[in-house]
């Protein structure tokens, strides 16, 4: 029992990221009044009352492998995408409007961080409604930006619509360290003054004035701060080297309904005419890709035959390029794709690179495709430094994967993978768990899936409604 326990209180520890504070003392065992020492005392007696925090922190998924996946997904709207559209409602002295929200736990910290900034919101189902005329706060805090590190989006819709910003700096990351160096000198760039005290990035000036910024790579978040600060900054902005992702393109469009004039967005050069205020729109939030990666990645493993509709097939091109060549059937329609797996599932060399490039956030995901495949493949990871935590689990499923360089992983196909107690550490390294779940013989459990609820919107209802048995437990 008792090490069950401090089992679990390694997991505690990640509650950091759902904003819980942990001090050194002792545990409650939950259900019984025995104290474990030496370990954290989480001070919202979080063990025994989970409903005041989180309340599926301590969820795992329960997968029984080596069923096939048959019938049709609906894809939800892209969390990369509605997190700096909904940040964008800052630079609007009005109401912005949401549609095709995702019900993620993501969505739920940056409406909690605008709501703390003073922004009035109203949600029903999929629609978000942020009032962004009672902003009365520039500061964002510590507790709520540990929570999520894309809370760095809001710098650059604060310092312009208020002249004054105060965002704590995001910390390291399970996948890297995650610098915000070019969100920060591409501010500066803009003609705000910037200083980091006391872990907050301050950023002043009186109004941005607009100029060239060129990026050493490209940063999506970075481009999307970028291109929200310039909208309303005095003259031209040129963004160079700017990232290219779908989600850069939905803000600009959806930057321009508000009244701003954002040109080239998609390419490597954006314009931004800025203009003295934004004004009230509607925004419709784009298909997910990475989660109809997902999908399609898992029917490619498992096998099957399934319809995932309400997707973008031209977002995922470099996905489905790859995909194509382990042997599985593609076809593209308007919005849906259909995906057939077979077998062998031929061995894919892949790199992970800007878009259009296959996507750093499908290489968990595709690792384990390429753990049953017939022969070896080489899988680089070009943007993080520390994006391979997965194929440990992996390995305990009874997959063959060595790492060389850091960055380089060698994986060797094997017949099958065994069900297996995993962990998951970052939100697509959980996907990538699931998906060898389905696959692997007998029952895997894994834990910390609340990594996973930050990113998929009821990914185990989804699996278990295409014949998958998986479950959610406590
Ligand atoms: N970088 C710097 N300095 C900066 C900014 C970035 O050195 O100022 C480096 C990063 O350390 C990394 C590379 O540039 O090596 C690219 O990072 P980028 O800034 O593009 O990443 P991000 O904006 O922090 C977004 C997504 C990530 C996704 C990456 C790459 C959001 C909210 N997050 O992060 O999504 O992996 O782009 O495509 O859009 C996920 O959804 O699981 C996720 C991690």
């Amino acid at each position: 029992m008792k090490n069950a326990w401090v089992a679990e209180l390694v997991d505690a520890r990640d509650l950091k990221s759902l904003g819980e504070n942990l001090c050194t003392s002792s545990i409650l065992v939950p259900g019984t009044k025995k104290k474990i020492k030496g370990f954290g005392l989480l001070t919202k007696t979080l063990f025994l009352n989970q409903s005041k925090a989180d309340n599926s922190f301590m969820d795992k998924i329960q997968i029984i492998g080596g069923r096939k996946l048959r019938g049709e997904v609906s894809i939800s709207g892209a969390k990369n995408a509605a997190l700096p559209l909904i940040a964008s409602s800052i630079l609007v002295k009005g109401k912005t409007r949401f549609s095709n929200v995702p019900n993620l736990m993501d969505i739920k910290s940056i409406r909690l961080l605008l709501e703390d900034l003073g922004a009035t919101c109203e949600s029903q189902d999929r629609y978000l409604e942020v009032d962004g005329s009672s902003i009365n706060k520039i500061e964002a805090q510590y507790d709520l930006v540990r929570k999520m590190r894309a809370s760095i989006l809001v710098l650059g819709p604060l310092v312009a619509r208020f002249g004054h910003a105060k965002v704590s700096l995001p910390g390291g990351c399970a996948i890297g360290a995650r610098p915000v160096n070019m969100h920060l000198s591409g501010l500066k760039a803009l003609g705000a003054a910037i200083s980091i005290e006391h872990g907050y990035i301050e950023a002043k000036a009186d109004r941005l004035i607009g100029n060239e910024i060129y990026f050493d790579m490209p940063t999506v978040t970075g481009t999307e701060n970028l291109m929200m600060a310039a909208t309303l900054a005095k003259g031209t902005s040129v963004l160079r080297n700017a990232a290219r992702e779908p989600e850069i393109v939905a803000l600009a469009e959806a930057l321009n309904l508000m009244g701003a004039r954002v040109s080239g967005a998609g390419s490597a050069i954006i314009t931004i005419e800025g203009v003295k205020n934004l004004s009230s729109a509607d925004i419709k939030i784009i298909p997910d890709r990475i989660e109809t990666g997902t999908f399609m990645v898992a029917v490619a493993a498992a096998g099957g035959d399934v319809l995932i509709k309400g997707c973008e097939p031209d977002h995922i091109g470099g996905i489905i390029n790859k995909l194509k060549a382990t042997g599985a059937t593609i076809e593209t329609f308007t919005d849906s794709i259909r995906v057939i797996g077979n077998t062998p599932v031929q061995s894919v060399d892949i790199k992970t690179l800007p878009y259009p490039g296959f996507p750093t956030d499908m290489q968990a995901q595709f690792m384990t495709l390429m753990t049953i495949a017939d022969k070896n493949s080489m899988i680089h990871e070009s943007i993080f430094e520390n994006r391979f935590v997965h194929a440990n689990e992996l390995l305990r499923m009874g997959a063959d994967i060595s790492i060389s360089s850091g960055n380089i992983a060698m994986v060797r196909g094997v017949k099958k993978l065994q069900g297996a107690q995993v962990m998951a550490s970052d939100l697509r390294a959980s996907a990538s768990l699931v998906i060898a779940g389905l696959v692997a013989e007998g029952t895997t459990v894994i834990s910390r899936v609340y990594h996973m609820d930050r990113g998929y919107e009821a990914i185990e209802n989804k699996f278990s409604l295409l014949g998958a048995n998986i479950e959610r437990i406590k």
